[in-house]
């Protein structure tokens, strides 16, 4: 049986970490954005981070 809310964190190889929420992401500045689903840059070559935006595929 499948837990209710449970978070799923995929760990794509070569890219980001896919997180299926619901989630809430809390930014250094205190900013909190809630979410659904997300990908989060794992290889430090986002200009969007925390986001992905593809620069691993470089
Ligand atoms: S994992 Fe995609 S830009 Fe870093």
């Amino acid at each position: 049986m499948e837990a209710q809310g449970k978070v799923k964190i995929k760990l794509i190889e070569n890219g980001p970490a896919k997180i299926e929420g619901p989630v809430t992401v809390i930014h250094p500045d205190g900013m909190e954005e809630d979410k659904s689903m997300c990908y989060i840059c794992r290889c430090t070559r986002s200009q969007n981070k925390p986001w992905c935006d593809g620069s691993h595929a470089k």
